[in-house]
C-alpha cells in the first residue's frame, strides 16, 4: 500500500547560521525521507526559515539592511548549507510569506470564533530610548542568585539559575544600554487552560508521542493528573515595532512565534502544493488519511505536543500524527564551544573540505529514535568512517572491480546465481525487511550496525575465497568470476542498505554499477547474468586527522558574537589552500608592498571583519624569526596571541602599553612559532620599501575591545 506522508523538521532562525547541532535533526529527518521515497510511498518533505520576531528586526537594523533583506540573504545561506549536506526538501519556504500569513490568519480567527484568545493587560520592561517593550533576551543585569555582572533576563550562564527578569539586579537594555521601565500592554492569550483543550489533549496527544516513551513521561507531566489543571494560557502577541504579521484587528499588534513558526510548516506545504498540483486539504483537512509527522529538537517538544495539536484542533484542522523528538549534539561529551573551537558551523565542515557523508554516516550510526543526547566524539568520528564505511564497504567493490574489468571485459558471470549467492552469503537479502524496520522505527544505529555485520560477513567471504590468489592460478577463470560477481551483487545489496544516509555516494556505486536510481524493493533481486560495470574509481576517500584538527582551529573562537550568525554571502567559497594563501598575502602587503586599490565591497562584506581595539599587553622577539614580534593583546575579556611582521619598525619595549587595531575574527591560524590568533592592523609606503609599516592607532578614550566600525 502506498502511503501519503508529510514530514517536516523545525524551522531554523532566520538569524544565524546552520551548525552541526542543526544538523543532527535535518539529516535524521533526510534520512528517513530518503527511506520512505525508496520503499516507494508518496513522501513530502517540507520546511522554511522562521523569518519573524525582535533579534531578526534587530538584527537587521544593526546591518543596516531591511529586515527582508537579511532574511533573503539567510535563505540563501541556509539553503546552500542544507544542500552542501545533502538535505532534500521538497520545499524551503519562509514563513514571511502569503501561505504563511493566511494560515496564521485563519487559524487565529477560528480561535476566536471559538472563545479561545482572551486578551490580557501585563506588565513588560520597556526601552525608554528605543521606544520598544524588551524580549528578555534582550535585558541583561546582575544575576538575583549569585550576583554576576551582564546576565540575561531569563537565566545565569554563571551560575545556571533561572529567574524572571524583573528579578534581575540593575537590569539595563541590551540595546540601548538604557536603564528598563516596568510598563503594562495588552496581550493576547490562547486558552490553553481552557477545559476544552485541556479535554482534548488528555484524549488525544499521547498518541502522538506514543512512539517515545520519555516524551509520554513529559506529557504526563505537563498534564498532571485528571482534574488537576497545570496548563496555563500562552502569550501569542508582541507589540510594535516587530518584525512579522500584524494580529487582524490588532493594531500594533504582533503574532508571536508560536502562531506564526509551526503555521510555516503549512504555509511551506501549500506552497509546494501550488508547485505540484497537490491538494492541501488531503493532507492537512480533518479526517486526512495521510501521516504528517514532525522532527523536532526535545526542547521544543511543549509546543509541538500540547499548544500545536490544540490550535490545530480547534481550528478545524488535523493533528499530527507523531511528533519525534531528538536530544541536543555534544562534541567530545561537552557542549558545543567556540573557544573550544567545537561550534562547527556548517559552512566550515564544507568549506574546509570535509565529506558530509562523513557526517551523515556518524550521525546516523549514533541516532536510535529516542530523546537522548548523541556525541560527536572527534576521535571516533575518523575510527569509525574510515573503518566501517572505507574499510568495510567500499572494500567489497575495490577488492572485486578490478578482476572484473580486467580479466572479464567488465561482465559479471553469466550463470543465475541465486542460488549460490544465498548459500554462500545466507541471510543478505532477507535483511533488507529487518533493516527497513529499523529506519521505519528511526532507529538507525541499530540498522547501521546490521549493515555493517553484513559487511563483515561478506569480507570474511572475500578472505576464504582469497580471489587474488585465484586470479594467480590456471584454471579458476570461472571461479574468480563466479567470486567477484558475487561481491560486486553483495555490494550492491549493502548500497541499497546505505542509500538512505550515503545518497552521493550511491548515486556514484549507480554509475558503477551502471543501474538506475535503486529502490529499496531492488534488494530482493541480483543483477542479471553476464550484467555490464562500469569501471571502479575510489568512492570515498579516508579521513585525515589533520583535516579534523583544521576544522577546530578554523572555528575556534572569535570575539565577535555575531561573527558565526554573520555567514557569508552565498558565493562559492575559496578552498583552504586559498583561504591561507589569501592571508599570507594581506600580511605580506602590511609589509609595504603597492598595491592597486581592490575591488568594491558590499557594506555587509565590511561588517564581516570583527575590528577591535586591543592594548598590546607584551611584545616579544620571537627567536629564529627575522620579521615578526609576538604580541600579547588585551581585548578587555580576554588575550590573543598574535605574531605580526612588524620587527623591520618597532622594538617591542616601546609597543607594551600602546593602543591598536586588530582583526578579532581571523580564523586562528598555526605558524611554525605557534598559534596566532588574529592580526594587527598597520599602514605601509606604496613602494614596499621597509621600513615603512605604521601601527594604527586609536583617538585617545577608546577602550580595549571596543568594535572599529
Ligand atoms: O525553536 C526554534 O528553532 C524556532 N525557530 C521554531 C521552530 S519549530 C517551528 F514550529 F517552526
Ligand atoms: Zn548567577
Amino acid at each position: 500500500m502506498t502511503r501519503k506522508i508529510l514530514v517536516t523538521s523545525a524551522l531554523p532562525y532566520a538569524n544565524g547560521a546552520i551548525h552541526l547541532g542543526h544538523l543532527v535533526e535535518y539529516i535524521q529527518t533526510d534520512i528517513w525521507t530518503r527511506f520512505q521515497k525508496m520503499r516507494g510511498h508518496e513522501c513530502w518533505y517540507v520546511c522554511a526559515d522562521d523569518t519573524h520576531g525582535t533579534p531578526i528586526m534587530l538584527r537587521a537594523e544593526k546591518e543596516g539592511i531591511s529586515p527582508e533583506a537579511l532574511i533573503a540573504r539567510v535563505h540563501a545561506e541556509h539553503s546552500r548549507d542544507f544542500a552542501g549536506f545533502h538535505v532534500a526538501f521538497d520545499n524551503y519556504h519562509t514563513t514571511h510569506s502569503d501561505e504563511t500569513r493566511f494560515y496564521s490568519e485563519d487559524i487565529y480567527g477560528k480561535l476566536k470564533a471559538a472563545g479561545l484568545i482572551e486578551v490580557r493587560s501585563i506588565e513588560q520592561f520597556y526601552d525608554p530610548v528605543k521606544n520598544m517593550f524588551l524580549p528578555d533576551r534582550f535585558i541583561k543585569g546582575e544575576c538575583p542568585k549569585c550576583g554576576a555582572k551582564d546576565q540575561y533576563g531569563d537565566a545565569c550562564e554563571s551560575c545556571g539559575a533561572a529567574y524572571a527578569p524583573t528579578e534581575l539586579k540593575n537590569p539595563y537594555s541590551a540595546v540601548s544600554g538604557a536603564k528598563p521601565e516596568l510598563r503594562s500592554s495588552d496581550h493576547y492569550f490562547f486558552k490553553l487552560s481552557d477545559p476544552r483543550c485541556q479535554e482534548f489533549l488528555r484524549r488525544a496527544t499521547r498518541a502522538v508521542c506514543e512512539n517515545q516513551p520519555e516524551a509520554i513521561n513529559k506529557l504526563q507531566e505537563w498534564l498532571g493528573e485528571p482534574g488537576e489543571n497545570k496548563l496555563t494560557d500562552w502569550d501569542i502577541s508582541r507589540d510594535a515595532p516587530y518584525f512579522g504579521f500584524e494580529i487582524p484587528g490588532a493594531p500594533g499588534k504582533f503574532f508571536y512565534v508560536w502562531l506564526d513558526a509551526p503555521i510555516g510548516y503549512m504555509g511551506s506545504f501549500k506552497n509546494l502544493c501550488k508547485k505540484k498540483g497537490l491538494d492541501f486539504d488531503a493532507f492537512w483537512g480533518k479526517g486526512s488519511q495521510a501521516e504528517l509527522y514532525h522532527f523536532i529538537g526535545k526542547d521544543i517538544l511543549y509546543f509541538h505536543a500540547l499548544f500545536w495539536p490544540a490550535e490545530l484542533e480547534h481550528a478545524g484542522y488535523r493533528i499530527p500524527t507523531s511528533v519525534f523528538a531528538h536530544g541536543f549534539l555534544t562534541v567530545d561529551g561537552a557542549k558545543m564551544s567556540k573557544s573550544r573551537g567545537t561550534f562547527i558551523t556548517a559552512e566550515s565542515y564544507l568549506t574546509q573540505g570535509l565529506n558530509p557523508e562523513w557526517l551523515r554516516y556518524y550521525f546516523a550510526a549514533k541516532l536510535n529514535g529516542s530523546m537522548e543526547d548523541i556525541d560527536l566524539n572527534l576521535d571516533d568520528f575518523v575510527s569509525r568512517v574510515n573503518s566501517d564505511l572505507v574499510g568495510k564497504y567500499i572494500n567489497i567493490a575495490s577488492r572485486a572491480a578490478g578482476f572484473i574489468a580486467k580479466r572479464f571485459g567488465g561482465k559479471l558471470d553469466a550463470r543465475h546465481l541465486n542460488e549460490t549467492f544465498r548459500a554462500e552469503l545466507p541471510g543478505l537479502i532477507e535483511a533488507g525487511e529487518e533493516i527497513a524496520a529499523q529506519y521505519e522505527a528511526r532507529d538507525f544505529a541499530r540498522a547501521l550496525r546490521r549493515v555493517m555485520a553484513l559487511a563483515d560477513q561478506i569480507n570474511q567471504y572475500v578472505d576464504k575465497h582469497q580471489p587474488w590468489q585465484l586470479a594467480k592460478q590456471e584454471g579458476q577463470d570461472a571461479k574468480l568470476q563466479e567470486v567477484c560477481s558475487l561481491l560486486i551483487n553483495a555490494f550492491r545489496l549493502l548500497t541499497i542498505y546505505l542509500k538512505p544516509v550515503l545518497p552521493k555516494l550511491a548515486q556514484r556505486a549507480e554509475e558503477f554499477l551502471n543501474v538506475a536510481p535503486l529502490h529499496w524493493a531492488d534488494a530482493g533481486h541480483l543483477l542479471p547474468p553476464a550484467h555490464l560495470i562500469n569501471a571502479y574509481e575510489h568512492l570515498m576517500q579516508r579521513i585525515d586527522p589533520k583535516q579534523i584538527e583544521a576544522l577546530v582551529a578554523a572555528n575556534r573562537e572569535s570575539l565577535a558574537p555575531t561573527s558565526a550568525a554573520v555567514a557569508p554571502a552565498p558565493t562559492p567559497e575559496p578552498s583552504p589552500q586559498r583561504k591561507a594563501q589569501h592571508q599570507q598575502a594581506t600580511e605580506d602587503k602590511t609589509q609595504g608592498q603597492a598595491e592597486p586599490k581592490a575591488q568594491h565591497i558590499s557594506i555587509d562584506d565590511f561588517a564581516k571583519v570583527d575590528l577591535r581595539i586591543a592594548r598590546i599587553a607584551d611584545a616579544k622577539h620571537v627567536e629564529g624569526a627575522d620579521k615578526l614580534i609576538q604580541l600579547t593583546l588585551d581585548l578587555g575579556t580576554e588575550t590573543r596571541n598574535v605574531f605580526a611582521g612588524i620587527k623591520s619598525a618597532y622594538d617591542p619595549a616601546q609597543l607594551v602599553g600602546r593602543l591598536t587595531v586588530m582583526v578579532a575574527n581571523l580564523a586562528p591560524r598555526k605558524m611554525k612559532f605557534g598559534m596566532s590568533e588574529g592580526m594587527v592592523l598597520a599602514a605601509s609606503d606604496a613602494d614596499g620599501k621597509s621600513p615603512g609599516i605604521y601601527l594604527l592607532s586609536p583617538d585617545s578614550g577608546a577602550q580595549p575591545g571596543m568594535r572599529v566600525k
